[in-house]
């Protein structure tokens, strides 16, 4: 069945696009960059106080973001390429980093995100792996999806000889 919230037309960034955006503890928008308001085609009024997730296509594994969320709740740098969804339904690739915030005591207050256009291999490369994370997600009930996207996005990364997501994100920057 098509899915209709999708156009299937992507956004290319511009080589000097940067898009940003902060978010509170939970992953609520508290800031966007203008570069994020023309791109993502949402204003700034809708992104402020949004889930992250409002940018989420329905082609990304869960399990990849459940990765993300173990790695920067953890203190850690997330790497990864991305494909999201604008408001229009057009796609979007980017290679972003996902930082935490801290204060001076080391607890987490926030998290920033950078996000910058992708090499093209990459694009092609990563749309295959998560096309196949997500044949696995989607032949499970909703809540069995996110625990095995993510053991396969664990299988993948042993299958290639990588220890961790970043060192094979790294492959592709
Ligand atoms: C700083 C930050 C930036 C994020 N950027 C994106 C993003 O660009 N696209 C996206 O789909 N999810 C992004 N996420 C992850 C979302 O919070 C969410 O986990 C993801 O969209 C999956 O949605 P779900 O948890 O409802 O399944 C970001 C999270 C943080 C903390």
């Amino acid at each position: 069945m098509p899915d209709r919230s999708i156009t299937g037309n992507e956004i290319i960034l511009e080589p000097h696009d940067t898009i940003q955006s902060r978010t509170d503890t939970r992953g609520v928008i508290n800031f966007a960059n203008a570069t994020m308001v023309r791109i993502s085609g949402y204003s700034r009024e809708e992104l402020i106080g949004a889930p992250h997730s409002i940018l989420r296509h329905p082609h990304m594994p869960r399990g990849v973001f459940y990765a993300m969320w173990q790695i920067i709740s953890a203190g850690d740098e997330f790497f990864g390429f991305v494909n999201n969804r604008s408001k229009s339904g057009d796609n979007y690739w980017v290679f972003t980093r996902v930082a935490p915030r801290m204060d001076a005591a080391g607890e987490i207050t926030a998290y920033s995100s950078v996000r910058v256009r992708p090499r093209r291999d990459a694009v092609a490369e990563w749309s295959r792996i998560y096309a196949d994370i997500l044949a696995v997600e989607q032949a499970l009930p909703r809540d069995e999806q996110v625990a095995a996207g993510y053991q396969a996005l664990l299988r993948f990364l042993k299958k290639r000889g990588f220890g961790n997501l970043t060192d094979c994100v790294m492959k592709y920057v």
